[in-house]
């Protein structure tokens, strides 16, 4: 797209987001600068991302046909999947029928919704490195997975259960020997976001850190897709939820350079299109974990990734604000402008209409911004809010940014 329309008039860009939560948000507000005219979904009303759009609408995105029936009334330029738990075979086949643009593609979409057909296609298909791993569908096969079956050597200890629908380390945790089994299992079948029971079991990587490396499609000057990296962004996660990241992530030349040809290699192929076209335009996430100069994918958003909130005072155009270009086919430029970094600000009660005292002090610490998301209820364990620092160094950025996410306190009001 190299025409842009006006919002609400007949010539309208109209872009909808499957999932309007605080990276949908800021992907929407990338857009509303651009005039596009914005349609922001998502399953409760007022989520962060609908309180800034142009329309929004509460749907069950997981329900093929009331999916179906809004993508037909609302008709949308392009289609963009915020988080995994959409219907994305609905996707599939409005794409191919040719009724919808699915951002970067309904296969993109549809891969990287549950565990396995990403890990899948990595391992199997493209013969990335990655933790040794195993699907279960019950605690016996689980059991069978880690200490092996017939002579057959197994997983071992230590390992990871995840569902293989959750996200945000939902139903996660780590096995460390045979007492640790049935728990983990009857954790991982509470967590999961659907209840058909499946897990894949991990072998622990022992990495030294993790990085999400944002890989950016974006069409270039001739109109061919061209591959753009931003810095690595390094992070820190508990129970598999991130807490904190900074960029850039100082790392050896070898083990960035394999980062890059990992998120080239997934990238491009999450990218092809229904004939193997080029295609698949916007912000990809690849999660890495580092070792020395040894590098293994992990897993990958094909949409802005949490920890690359931090992008949001780190780079000249932020995760968003490049998938929001990338999308629209306009040129990015994924360059760093200063070192920076983000903490988390939980919730940390259980309530509706939270009110933040501190934000004062907060935003005393030098070079520092907040991000408070807006979401109408909180959790002791949601994500509310984010500290983001800037400064000449990412060890002052990351001391800045928890020191303003700690002055930060939510309270029931
Ligand atoms: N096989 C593994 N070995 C070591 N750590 C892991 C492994 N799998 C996950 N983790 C840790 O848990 C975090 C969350 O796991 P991930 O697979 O990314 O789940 P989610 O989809 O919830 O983000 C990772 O960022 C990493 O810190
Ligand atoms: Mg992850």
């Amino acid at each position: 797209m190299t025409t842009l329309g006006t919002p609400q008039t007949p010539h309208a860009t109209k872009v909808m987001l499957l999932g309007s939560g605080e990276l949908g948000k800021e992907v929407l507000i990338a857009l509303q600068r651009l005039g596009v005219e914005t349609i922001a979904v998502d399953r409760y009303d007022h989520a962060p991302g609908q309180q800034v759009a142009h329309h929004a609408r509460t749907i069950t995105m997981s329900d093929p046909a009331q999916l179906k029936a809004l993508i037909e009334a609302e008709k949308p330029h392009l289609v963009v999947p915020e988080i995994e738990a959409i219907a994305t075979p609905m996707l599939q086949e409005l794409e191919a029928a040719g009724k919808v643009k699915v951002v970067p593609t309904a296969r993109a979409a549809r891969l990287t919704m549950d565990r396995e057909g990403i890990r899948r296609l990595a391992a199997e298909t493209l013969g990335l490195p990655t933790s040794p791993y195993q699907f279960c569908d019950s605690l016996e096969e689980l059991q069978a997975a880690i200490e092996g079956t017939d002579g057959k050597p197994g997983i071992g200890y230590p390992c990871i259960v995840k569902p293989v629908m959750s996200s945000s380390g939902k139903g996660q945790s780590k096995i460390d020997g045979p007492a640790d089994v049935q728990k983990a299992w009857d954790y991982a079948m509470a967590g999961g976001r659907v209840s058909h029971g499946r897990v894949i079991v991990e072998g622990f990587i022992d990495f030294d850190y993790e990085i999400t490396q944002l890989t950016v499609r974006a069409r270039g000057a001739d109109g061919q897709v061209e591959t753009h990296f931003c810095d690595p962004i390094g992070h820190v996660q508990v129970g598999g939820d991130y807490v904190e990241s900074w960029q850039p992530m100082p790392m050896h030349p070898a083990a960035l350079e394999r980062s890059r040809q990992i998120a080239k290699t997934i990238t491009d192929n999450l990218g092809l299109g229904l004939n193997d076209e080029p295609a698949g335009l916007g912000l990809y996430g690849v999660e890495l974990f580092v070792k020395g100069e040894q590098v293994w994918f992990s897993e990958v958003s094909p949409r802005p990734h949490d920890t690359g909130l931090v992008t949001l005072c780190t780079q000249h155009q932020s995760e968003f604000e490049l998938h929001a270009r990338a999308i629209l086919g306009l040129p990015v430029d994924a360059s760093l402008r200063n070192p920076g970094a983000s903490a988390v600000i939980y919730g940390g009660v259980d309530a509706p209409g939270l009110v933040f005292d501190g934000v004062h002090e907060a935003l005393a610490v030098p070079g520092t911004d907040l991000r408070l998301f807006g979401k109408p209820e909180s959790f002791v364990k949601r994500r509310m809010g984010v500290a983001l620092a800037r400064a000449a160094d990412t060890d002052t950025a990351r001391a800045n940014a928890k020191l303003a996410a700690s002055k930060v306190r939510p309270r029931q009001p």
